[in-house]
């Protein structure tokens, strides 16, 4: 506790811009996302729009935290019972299949973090419900977002939105930190009870990033180093965005043209939560 950073004006200024950016990137892939692509073919594209259009790095490729073998791609794909950290390759995506794209790009120094779902051609209502509920819950977690809240408060609605569905919440995977740094404190974690763990500030920058599973919590690693699926192979889903604690509530740093919009119970404006 006590080690959160809290930036300053110009850190702000480069986290809006790394966050538009990486949300932008997520705009371009779009119309590519559909049966018949492969995840690395994904990648590549991504990759070069990142480095060639935007000037800016994916921060994934090569990362490597302790314990860790680097990341070897530039963006993550995570498929059907994929929780996270899904590497890009040569599985081609089929009608039905969701897929979770995870981007970070590094700009000016700073980070950009965020993801989407993609459901393939006809998707199963269960796979859209999924989607949607863990959509929520993460725009739910950002409407807790203000000076003097918890971060208890955060995964505490998130939790019984997620279980009030049928479905868990991923444990050992949290939000975090971000700015200069890619992970760095606090760990935000999607579960927990109102008014425990650090009291937020204005200043503080982290990400809310859902992992929910339509069956059990529990995951599974697999011999790559990096995959994470759902331990019982039911299908997970995943929503990020990186956020801003203003004076007054909020600011959704990763959002662009083409971010789905807020749901129906989002009643602030799009980015700037007005104080209750
Ligand atoms: N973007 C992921 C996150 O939301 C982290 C991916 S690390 C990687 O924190 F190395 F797998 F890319
Ligand atoms: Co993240
Ligand atoms: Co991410």
């Amino acid at each position: 506790m006590g080690n959160i950073s809290i930036k300053t004006a110009e850190d702000i200024e480069g986290m809006r811009l790394a966050g538009r950016l990486g949300s932008e990137v997520l705009d371009y892939i779009t119309p590519f996302v559909k049966a018949g692509v492969t995840t690395g073919e994904l990648d590549r594209l991504c990759h070069e729009y990142m480095v060639n259009v935007q000037g800016t790095i994916p921060a994934p490729l090569n990362y490597c935290p302790p314990g860790y073998t680097p990341y070897p791609k530039a963006i993550c794909t995570s498929v059907n019972d994929v929780i996270c950290h899904g590497i890009p390759g040569d599985k081609v995506l089929k009608n039905g299949d969701s897929v979770n794209l995870d981007i970070t790009v590094i700009k000016d120094g700073y980070h950009g973090d965020n993801s989407r779902m993609f459901l393939i051609g006809e998707p199963s209502i269960l796979t859209r419900r999924l989607s949607e509920i863990t959509y929520e819950c993460m725009w739910l977690g950002i409407s807790k977002v203000k000076p003097g809240a918890h971060l208890g408060d955060i995964g505490y609605v998130i939790q019984q939105h997620a279980e009030k569905a049928g479905y868990s919440v991923v444990r050992e995977f949290c939000g975090h930190g971000i700015g200069k740094v890619f992970h760095e404190e606090p760990q935000v974690l999607h579960y927990g009870r109102p008014g425990t763990l650090e009291k937020l500030e204005a200043g503080m920058i982290f990400t809310i990033e859902p992992m929910i599973n339509a069956g059990r919590r529990e995951i599974r690693e697999m011999g790559d180093g990096w995959t994470i699926k759902t331990k019982d192979r039911s299908l997970s889903a995943q929503w990020e965005h990186t956020v801003l604690v203003t004076e007054t509530g909020y600011e959704v740093l990763t959002l662009s043209a083409g971010s789905p919009p807020p749901p129906a119970f989002i009643t602030s404006p799009a980015t700037q939560a007005v104080s209750a």
